[in-house]
């Protein structure tokens, strides 16, 4: 059995060697045991009364508050931020065990390629930064004196520099990277049949993902060129723009140290350096302004208050506008800092202070206020006909809030401003969002997810808890993430062992490891039975439906008799299958 492309085998040694109390108590120092359990202040958030517990029989650890869960594994990556490879490795040397030498699957193999482009970007951002010692990086070294950046943030940010076209190329060579390597992790580029580093003379700062590994480099002309002004690694195994956010790593370490309440977004890295710089250490940089869904899903682990600071001019932009919406609606609070004079945060913190800074971020206002603040603009409120057609315009912006209870405090909002009738101010906005997606559908954001979903995570659950007995439901699962927790059990099955709670997390995304491990039981409170086998039922009839559409449509494209019959047949096996799930429907 595979385990994250490794040996179950060796993981299952290596966690039944690695003591999951004793692994904690190094980095959660008053354990306490109570019951069959230890408890403690959780290390993941900031927290006075202890709601952090550790069951050493079961290998688990989930915190009450938080709702951080996982086994000894998780642990390790979560509190080092490691990757899970690493993770592995960390406790095998604690446990004096020997790392399995070959990775023999297709899946160990891809493993092994990325794990090698990991440690290649790692000293690539390695040889960057150490370049900044070189007589050649003197207009580096001039340039990030000018710009104010002290050494410290150098460090803590690795920053670097690109000495010439070929620089890197050579150092890596050395230490036995292949050429392939370094145009696969795009550390170079190729043209006409030349390779060379896109960086070039370029001010360095590597973009490091919530693991602390390197996957990706931003570049900075230090003078003025008719050249981009900045560059980013292109799109590669490691990297794919715009999924990332800058300084979440540091975000990670930060927590870990205080309570991190809210986070700072801006555009870019300089301005994630002057904040830290200046002690306001919750940042991080979008890296450009259309925000997608991958960004808001990373802050939203970590946050639910955000807030929006980006340039004075492009901040106003209707497409940015939009682009914050998916913020909101992955369940952050959203507000929108302004800074005057087009300014950035680098810009005023240099002029006027942190403490400047730190006024209009308190000054921030709810995204919706912003943009109806921003609409006034456009209209002459003097004036009855500027006033209506404000009126009318604002009533598009309220319109798509989801919630009734923001919808009205808005609609008073604008009421006031206009001196409408209130009642008429909400008539425009009743007509407009008629028709529009339920509250409750949009404002679940993260765990928007379909009834089919929840029952397969219901009878996971079960599964996994030793409620139920085992039963092969993998192809019933409506996603990729429950089918290979599905796949995991199957395997548990076949190998005669029972399945792992904290091995879950290793096997499917941690964020679905969690839904099912965490599933609320009290749903179903005293109808476990019924409900587990209408979950299953639930299931199965998606599936009879699904599979029917299909060999429907294949039944189309049938050209002769005997195709015809094929499919015929499987239908008829199919419904037959499945026709007792479909009840009285
Ligand atoms: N950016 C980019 N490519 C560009 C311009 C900008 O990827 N050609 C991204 C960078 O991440 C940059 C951010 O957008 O940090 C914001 O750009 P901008 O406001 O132009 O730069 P600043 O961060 O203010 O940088 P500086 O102060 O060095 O001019
Ligand atoms: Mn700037």
């Amino acid at each position: 059995m595979q385990v994250r492309g490794m040996d179950g085998n060796f993981i299952e040694e290596l966690k039944g060697r690695s003591d999951i109390v004793d692994v904690i108590s190094s980095y959660v120092p008053s354990l306490n045991k109570k019951g069959s359990k230890y408890w403690g202040c959780c290390p993941f958030h900031h927290e006075k009364t202890p709601s952090f517990t550790v069951d050493r029989e079961q290998g688990f650890y989930k915190c009450f508050g938080c709702g951080k869960g996982g086994d000894v594994i998780t642990f390790v990556m979560e509190a080092e931020g490691l990757g899970f490879y690493d993770a592995v490795k960390l406790l095998a040397e604690r446990a004096h065990l020997e790392m399995p030498k070959t990775l023999s699957t297709d899946n160990g193999e891809f493993r092994k390629v990325k794990e090698r482009l990991v440690a290649l970007m790692k000293d690539a951002a390695r040889i960057y930064h150490a370049n900044l010692e070189d007589s050649a990086a003197a207009p580096a070294r001039e340039y990030i004196a000018k710009r104010g950046i002290t050494p410290a943030m150098v460090r803590r940010f690795g920053l670097g520099y690109s000495i010439g076209y070929t620089g890197i190329a050579d150092a890596l060579k050395s230490l036995g990277y292949r050429r392939d390597e370094m145009l696969k992790a795009g550390v170079l580029q190729e043209r006409d049949g030349k390779i060379f580093d896109a960086m070039a003379n370029r001010l360095i700062f590597p973009i490091i993902d919530a693991f602390g590994n390197v996957i990706a480099f931003g570049g900075r002309v230090l003078g003025k060129t008719d050249f981009a002004k900045y560059k980013n690694t292109d799109n590669t195994v490691l990297f794919v723009k715009n999924k990332n956010l800058y300084g979440l790593n540091l975000i990670k370490k930060l927590r870990l140290k205080t309570r991190v309440n809210d986070l700072i977004m801006v555009e870019g890295y300089m301005d994630t350096l002057a904040l830290v710089q200046a002690g306001v250490e919750n940042v991080v940089a979008s890296m450009g302004t259309s925000l997608t869904e991958e960004q808001a899903k990373l802050a939203r682990r970590y946050v639910e208050d955000i807030y929006i600071c980006y340039d004075g001019d492009s901040a106003g932009q209707n497409a940015t506008l939009r682009g914050l919406d998916i913020l909101k609606r992955h369940g952050l609070k959203v507000r929108v800092i302004s800074l005057p004079n087009g300014e950035d945060p680098d810009e005023i913190i240099k002029r006027a202070g942190v403490e400047e800074f730190l006024k209009y971020k308190n000054a921030a206002v709810e995204l919706t206020e912003y943009k109806l603040l921003r609409l006034k603009g456009d209209h002459d409120l003097s004036d009855p006909f500027g006033r209506a057609s404000y009126a009318k315009e604002s009533a598009k912006i309220i319109a798509e809030l989801p919630s009734e209870m923001e919808r009205e405090i808005y609609e008073n909002y604008v009421a006031k401003l206009t001196g409408i009738n209130p009642s008429v101010v909400k008539a425009e906005i009743a007509a407009l969002s008629a028709g529009k997606v339920s509250e409750e559908v949009l404002t679940s954001g993260v765990e928007a997810t379909t009834a089919n979903e929840q029952a397969a995570r219901y009878v996971l659950h079960r599964t996994i808890m030793g409620l139920e007995k085992w039963e092969n439901f993998a192809d019933l699962m409506p996603t990729e993430a429950l089918r290979k927790a599905a796949d995991y059990m199957n395997e548990c099955q076949l190998a005669g062992k029972a399945p792992d709670v904290g091995t879950l997390y290793h096997v499917t995304s941690e964020e679905e490891a969690g839904a099912i491990i965490d599933f609320d039981e009290e749903r179903y409170k005293g109808s476990e039975e019924t409900a587990y086998r209408d979950c299953l039922n639930l299931l199965r009839k998606e599936f009879a439906k699904s599979r029917l559409a299909e060999l429907n449509e294949k039944y189309k494209m049938c050209t002769t008799d005997e195709e015809r019959n094929d499919v015929m047949r499987l239908i008829a096996e199919t419904e037959a299958t499945y026709r007792r799930y479909y009840g009285n429907q």
